[in-house]
């Protein structure tokens, strides 16, 4: 299963998200490939790895084959592409290349049977590169933040991620939503948790992510949450949401959820 981590707001938990949960699912016997698919890099330095390049722009532009561009990391089943700040010159790129669009699923062909999950971290933006992860991906992973504007920007990525199922990638599904960063003390997080959790159902992970500082400091230290602090409450939780991805197996096209797939209604942004 190839997963995006999608979010055009910017700091959500998208790295996070994807670095802690491939962790876990390393952890329980899967093998597990970490893309980096931001400029920033911040999945490549948050997971450890030392030099970026030759990195996932290297491979998109045929400078660097798919083995020079693979590294280990400190946890033996889970892998990473790394990102450089060339990436940045590839959205530029691309703008006038020939299926501009494709480049990351092509590339990431050869690997889909060598791994159980491919996680892509997309930058803050619905740009060329976030296009190329939805197109390369299979389900889409939406972390929220328990805040108004939130649910301002969940529909507009919904209204993205349904023209990609209807013109570049029909086999795209919405893996799952999930809360990061939720303080339970806010009356505000609790309803931004209750009405999203009412309007997409079931496309609702029920694992919330607390806002936990271990969280934060883990990427300094260039591991993931599972070996810097293993009996935090942010680890707890992304262990529980790792084992709830594990349950829900793979997400059937068409499946979840379908009102926000088809009825082209807006995220009731309520009282
Ligand atoms: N649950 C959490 N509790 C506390 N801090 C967190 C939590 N999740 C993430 N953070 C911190 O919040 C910041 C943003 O998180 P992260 O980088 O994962 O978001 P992002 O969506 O990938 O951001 P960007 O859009 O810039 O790529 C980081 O400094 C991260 O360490
Ligand atoms: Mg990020």
């Amino acid at each position: 299963m190839v997963y995006v981590f999608v979010n055009q707001k910017g700091g959500v938990g998208k790295t996070t998200s994807a670095i802690n949960l491939g962790a876990y699912l390393a952890g329980a016997g899967k093998s597990v490939l970490l893309v980096d698919f931001d400029s920033q890099a911040n999945l490549s330095s948050g997971i450890g790895v030392k030099s970026a390049k030759p990195g996932v722009y290297e491979l998109l532009s045929g400078a660097a084959p798919l083995d020079q561009v693979m590294r280990k990391t400190a946890i033996p089943a889970l892998h990473v592409i790394p990102a450089n700040i060339d990436l940045s010159g590839a959205a530029v790129e691309l703008i006038d290349q020939k299926e501009r669009e494709y480049f990351l699923k092509k590339a990431l062909m050869p690997l889909r049977n060598r791994y159980d999950y491919i996680f892509i971290d997309c930058p803050p933006s619905l740009g060329i590169l976030t296009l190329n992860g939805l197109i390369a991906a299979d389900a889409a992973l939406i972390p929220m933040q328990c805040e108004y504007f939130a649910m301002e920007g969940l529909s507009l990525l919904f209204k993205t991620i349904r023209r990609i199922q209807k013109h570049l990638n029909p086999s795209l599904v919405i893996g799952g939503i999930f809360f990061t960063m939720y303080d339970q003390r806010t009356r505000l997080a609790q309803e931004v948790v209750k009405q999203v959790s009412a309007y997409f159902r079931d496309a609702v992970f029920s694992t919330i992510i607390p806002r936990n500082v271990r969280l934060s400091e883990a990427p300094s230290h260039g591991i993931a949450i599972s070996q810097y602090d293993p009996l935090c409450s942010g680890a707890k939780a992304y262990q529980s949401l790792a084992v709830e991805l594990l349950k829900r197996g793979k997400p059937v096209s068409g499946g979840s959820p379908a009102h926000p797939a088809n009825s082209g209604g807006e995220v009731n942004h309520g009282a």
